[in-house]
């Protein structure tokens, strides 16, 4: 490939997202989603009742799906067979299936083979949990995000807009930084005890599975962010990057 390509991977609430889009601003490379693409079909199966268990009616599924990552300034815009489902799939229902869907292996090489496609000419930022041990093992730079799994939660807790369903973040730039509308301090606690609950289960699928699991490549740097701010996990990764370019 002409250029390089850049892996992060690591767990749910980690902030992924948030490095992925910076590091693609600042080195001028297109930042992929993978998470997107199994959100976006596992809404498909959501759509159309497909069981999240069963791979050959989700594989039957894929072969009739056109995912479209388009690379924005935040994140990406994703088209689902033309649709942009781009908030949609931000949702708790999508998020949960998707952490489901993505436990088959046949599914998995699918996916895996477009996002090779994807980022086969390099100059790309791609973002998962197995970018550098499965889709690029080849990448030139691996970094694998971690953050102890209250801390992740947390953040997740306060990504979410009040009052609404998604537990994802919408607005990347204020990353951790929103505080929800004031509830009872019960009702606070049940919520962010739920939104541990979720990520928690995420987790464990991701590093349980039996192809790719959720696990640092041997050559990624890791870098845990429980004790960091935001800055010093932008500011750290761009050394890496720097250092290995
Ligand atoms: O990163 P994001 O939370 O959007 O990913 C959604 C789900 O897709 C994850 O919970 C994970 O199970 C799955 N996933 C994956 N491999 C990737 C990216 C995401 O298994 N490369």
């Amino acid at each position: 490939r002409q250029r390089p390509v850049i892996a992060i991977d690591g767990p749910a609430g980690a902030g992924k997202s948030t490095l992925a889009a910076h590091l693609a601003r600042r080195f001028g490379f297109l930042n992929l989603e993978t998470g997107a693409m199994y959100r976006a079909l596992a809404l498909k199966a959501i759509d159309n009742d497909y069981s999240f268990d069963e791979e050959a009616p989700l594989m039957d599924l894929a072969a009739h799906t056109r995912i479209t990552l388009e690379p924005q300034l935040e994140g990406n815009r994703v088209l689902l067979d033309g649709r942009d489902v781009s908030r949609r799939i931000r949702e708790t229902d999508v998020t949960n299936a998707a952490s489901k869907v993505s436990i088959h292996p046949q599914l998995r090489a699918w996916m895996v083979h477009q996002q090779r496609l994807l980022g086969e000419a390099g100059g790309v930022v791609m973002e998962g949990r197995d970018i550098g041990t499965a889709v690029f093992p080849d990448a030139e730079v691996k970094i694998f995000l971690d953050a102890a799994p209250e801390v992740r939660g947390n953040r997740r807790y306060r990504q979410a807009a009040p009052g609404s369903n998604t537990a994802e973040p919408t607005d990347r730039q204020n990353y951790g930084r929103q505080a929800p509308d004031p509830v009872s301090a019960e009702q606070q606690r049940l919520t962010e005890e739920a939104v541990l609950r979720e990520l928690k289960d995420r987790d464990y699928r991701d590093r349980n599975r039996a192809e790719s699991p959720l696990r640092p490549a041997a050559d990624a740097v890791i870098l845990d962010s429980t004790s960091m701010t935001l800055d010093e996990v932008l500011n750290q990764a761009e050394e890496i990057v720097r250092t290995h370019l």
